[in-house]
């Protein structure tokens, strides 16, 4: 799917060559004498069309318009968020439609915060997965041209978002192809394909090199697999050598079954989107490397699957991670953290500037978030307070969570230096607190989006969430100084 973006007014949209107009009508907008305004006017004064977001008048052939359907679509104020509620009403309504080239007007009035929701709420309303069909036919549309008053003042808008799209699309294609065709093995390929398309560095380690590292507990996940592990190290250098690299990583879980430790069969299918984080991470860099931000960005991905077998790792094994802590693995389905655990060490030797992990990581930040916020941990408030602003400005927001540590107090065993698990009261905190063990050496940030990278039900499928909000926070860092130290700025220790 193209982008282009153009200057256009009512007249100019009129005249618009293209197989479906959609204008986005706000409220209280001042119409002019032009066919498509004096027709807005008038569907408005009939009561025919309301400003309320994603209200919906369609025709065809009208008087004056060159574009044979017409949408007329309700978005109040224009803010972004009622943007995307109007652009998906919009594309819902041409799913069935074959039509190829759209052009979407937006309100005159509209702000960088539309532009960017509505390059975002076009592709993602008509993406449709097709890798494993045999019959596969993509999405109708191809060609996407926004109309916006001044194409120049949006121009940094939409580039960004044009690109957002291309990192979102590339999660979403990964994490929702089916286990047996995204494997260790295959994200591994296609995080050198996506390095080798665009100008990334990238390293992929295998079991060899993991264990000459002494990642004990990534490995111990491993172990009970058929299919190797992957590590797969993705570099951008977009600002000086000396400069300190944000540290982006992602839990790689291709499949979790639980291990031992074997969850329900009902909906365990959708343990295969428990890879989510890593293909975020795939996604921002795609974006990255369209859009050139000055600034060093490492991405780390630990990738297995997650199986019971004669060798698997057993409730009550105690293993040796990187950093040198022990761990005594209590439930074999906690086997998020004992694979990032092992990241956020090999992370240290970046000397970063900030490292945040994102991982379907609990159960218990889907009770406590549901599907419309991401768990936020933050040991630094700067940086918590970056990737609060980065969400809601990507309409992919995150919520702060504690870091108490009275939290980890379930954590203490009398076998190892620290258990994979506590009791089931707040899970995600707990999980959070296990993984800031590891994170000593730097200011670190902890994405949970178990309950936002995926819909299950009839709508199943990748959200390519946090890709929206990793872009955004990734271009706010260009300049930034470097994150005050973890350990004066904390406030929930
Ligand atoms: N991948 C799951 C988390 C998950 C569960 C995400 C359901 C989305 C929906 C993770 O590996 C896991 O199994 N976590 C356990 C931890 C527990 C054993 C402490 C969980 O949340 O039940
Ligand atoms: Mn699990
Ligand atoms: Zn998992």
């Amino acid at each position: 799917m193209d982008f282009d973006l153009k200057t256009l007014g009512p007249a100019g949209a009129s005249g618009e060559k293209c197989d479906a107009l959609v204008v986005l009508v706000m409220q209280g907008a001042a119409l002019g004498k032009d066919a498509l305004s004096r027709l807005v006017a008038q569907a408005l004064k009939a009561g025919d069309l309301e400003t309320k977001p994603g209200h919906l008048l369609q025709a065809w052939r009208s008087a004056g318009i060159a574009a044979p359907r017409l949408l007329l679509v309700g978005c109040g104020d224009a803010t972004g968020a009622q943007v995307r509620t109007a652009v998906q009403g919009a594309v819902a309504a041409l799913r069935a439609s074959k039509v190829r080239r759209l052009t979407l007007c937006l309100p005159a009035q509209a702000g960088d915060d539309a532009v960017r929701a509505a390059v975002i709420a076009v592709a993602d309303a008509s993406y449709t997965y097709v890798t494993t069909k045999s019959n596969g036919e993509g999405r109708k549309i191809e060609q996407v041209s926004i109309g916006v008053a001044n194409a120049d003042a949006s121009r940094q808008a939409f580039e960004q978002a044009a690109a957002t799209v291309k990192g979102i699309e590339l999660a979403k294609e990964w994490a929702n192809r089916p286990p047996n065709h995204a494997t260790p093995t295959h994200l591994g390929e296609a995080a050198k394909a996506l390095a080798k398309a665009h100008g990334l560095e990238c390293e992929v380690l295998g079991p060899r090199e993991v264990a000459k590292l002494g990642m004990g507990s990534f490995m111990a996940v491993a172990q009970g697999s058929e299919e190797p592990l992957r590590f797969i190290v993705l570099r951008y250098n977009g600002a000086a050598k000396g400069d300190a690299p944000l540290v982006l990583i992602g839990k790689g879980i291709t499949f979790d079954t639980g291990g031992i430790s074997i969850k329900p069969s009902a909906e365990m299918d959708e343990m295969k989107f428990d890879m989510g984080g890593a293909a975020s991470v795939l996604g921002a860099f795609r974006a990255v490397a369209q859009l050139r931000p000055s600034i060093n960005l490492v991405g780390l991905i630990a990738s297995c699957e997650n199986m019971p077998d004669g060798r698997a790792v057993k409730p009550g094994d105690v293993v040796t991670s990187m950093s040198g802590q022990t761990i005594e693995i209590l439930n074999t389905d906690a086997e998020g953290r004992l694979i990032l655990c092992d990241a956020l060490t090999y992370a240290e030797r970046f000397k970063p500037k900030a490292v945040v992990d994102i991982a379907t990581l609990t159960g218990a930040c889907v009770v406590a978030l549901g599907a419309v916020r991401s768990g936020m941990f933050a040991s630094d408030d700067d940086l918590a307070q970056a990737l609060q602003a980065a969400g809601d400005a990507a309409l992919d927001p995150c919520w702060r969570m504690p870091l108490d540590d009275d939290y980890a107090e379930g954590l203490k065993t009398n076998f190892a230096d620290v258990a994979n698990i506590a009791g089931r009261a707040g899970g995600a905190v707990v999980a959070a607190k296990f993984l800031q063990r590891f994170t000593k050496a730097y200011p670190w940030g902890h994405l949970d989006i178990a309950g936002t990278a995926w819909k299950g039900g009839v709508a199943k499928g990748s959200t390519g969430r946090p890709v929206g909000l990793l872009v955004e926070f990734i271009m706010g860092q260009q300049g930034e100084p470097p994150a005050k130290p973890v350990r004066k700025a904390a406030r929930h220790k």
